[in-house]
């Protein structure tokens, strides 16, 4: 990167900079130099507050306030993580979904390409391909979403292709599979509300908040019933996000990159790591399937280590738990 003595800092807007992988982000960039300004709703985020980024309350849709603050703030690049992400809820209230996602997500990219910013990193997700025809996923795959929330993903990678071939605008869009873990010193961590993802639920089974862990469903075609994913750890993200602002400014070529280990765990190996990580027992009540449960999702990440050099070193489902613990058992 050019952050050497006479060359100005580059200059990034993070959008959803208070959320999970947002912040996780945003810490990073700013270890590896860079300029940062953090624009968040705080609909869900949990406010860090970190030396040197300039944090502004505002929303995505706001075109007028994102098209001046890319010019007053000379933005280089923009990594847009802001949008709502819970499966089930976009399955009940799709309207919200397409809202947030799509319709403001249009303005944001508006204001982007007008304020003549021509680089964009998106958080993009396995969702987009619903139930995969081939295990592990390549981008190759079909994307063909099962819920909303997946379609609002696939549009807005479909509207930064049209913008790219019309208006110049770069891309990469980044594909995660299952985001886990923590921050190694234990300073920001995985928190939703309500809460639905596995890894805070079980942790906070450990914590006694909650008496006992529903498995979601025992009798999918995998190794021992239950459902297979692949997570990976929330700093090999931030990592990618990086790797991905370098290779566009490198580059200027739009392309999209499935973010996984390539390895998946099913819930009951899950439970079982978590149990031996914690060294506590956990109550547990083997329940029916959730709907709109694919059985199986694994990324093949040959791509992304490829042409990214992006390498998943934090991901070991030890380490994953060991973070996300570490992080819960202080909150
Ligand atoms: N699960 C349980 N019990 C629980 C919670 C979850 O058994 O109490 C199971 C689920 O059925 C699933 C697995 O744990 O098999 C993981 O579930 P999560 O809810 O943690 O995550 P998902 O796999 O549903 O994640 C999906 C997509 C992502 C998307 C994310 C949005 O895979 O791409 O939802 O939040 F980004």
């Amino acid at each position: 990167m050019m952050n050497g003595k006479d060359t100005p800092k580059r200059k990034i807007l993070v959008t959803g900079g208070a959320g999970y992988i947002g912040s996780h982000t945003v810490k990073e960039l700013v270890k590896r130099g860079y300029d940062v300004t953090v624009l968040d709703n705080l609909s869900n985020g949990n406010m860090i507050s970190l030396d040197g980024v300039k944090y502004i309350e505002g929303d995505i849709g706001d075109y007028d306030k994102v098209n001046k603050l890319l010019q007053f703030e000379e933005i280089d690049a923009v990594i847009n993580f802001a949008a709502l992400a819970y499966v089930g809820e976009s399955v009940s209230d799709p309207r919200k979904y397409y809202d947030n996602n799509v319709v403001k997500g249009k303005a944001f990219l508006d204001a982007v390409v007008d304020s003549g910013v021509k680089k964009i990193v998106f958080s993009s997700s396995c969702a987009t391909y619903g139930i995969p025809e081939k295990i592990p996923i390549s981008e190759d795959e079909r994307q063909w979403p099962v819920n909303p929330y997946g379609w609002t993903k696939l549009m807005f990678e479909q509207m930064m292709k049209d913008y790219d071939e019309a208006y110049g605008l770069r891309y990469i869009s980044l594909r995660y599979f299952n985001a886990a873990g923590a921050d190694a010193d234990g300073s920001i961590g995985e928190m939703h509300d309500p809460e639905t993802h596995v890894i805070p639920i079980l942790l906070q089974n450990v914590l006694g908040i909650r008496k006992k862990f529903f498995v979601f469903g025992t009798d999918y075609d995998t190794r021992d019933g239950s459902c297979i994913r692949d997570y990976v750890h929330v700093t090999d993200l931030a990592d990618a996000h990086i790797k991905a602002i370098e290779y566009l400014f490198e580059n200027e070529k739009s392309d999209f990159f499935n973010l996984g280990t390539g390895e998946g765990i099913t819930v009951l190996e899950l439970i079982g790591a978590v149990e031996k990580i914690t060294g506590r027992k956990l109550n547990v009540s083997l329940e029916d399937r959730r709907s709109g449960d694919p059985n199986a999702l694994v990324a093949d990440n040959t791509k992304a280590k490829i042409v990214l050099s992006w390498n998943p070193v934090h991901s070991s489902i030890e380490n994953i738990i060991r973070t996300a613990w570490n992080w819960h058992s202080r909150k």
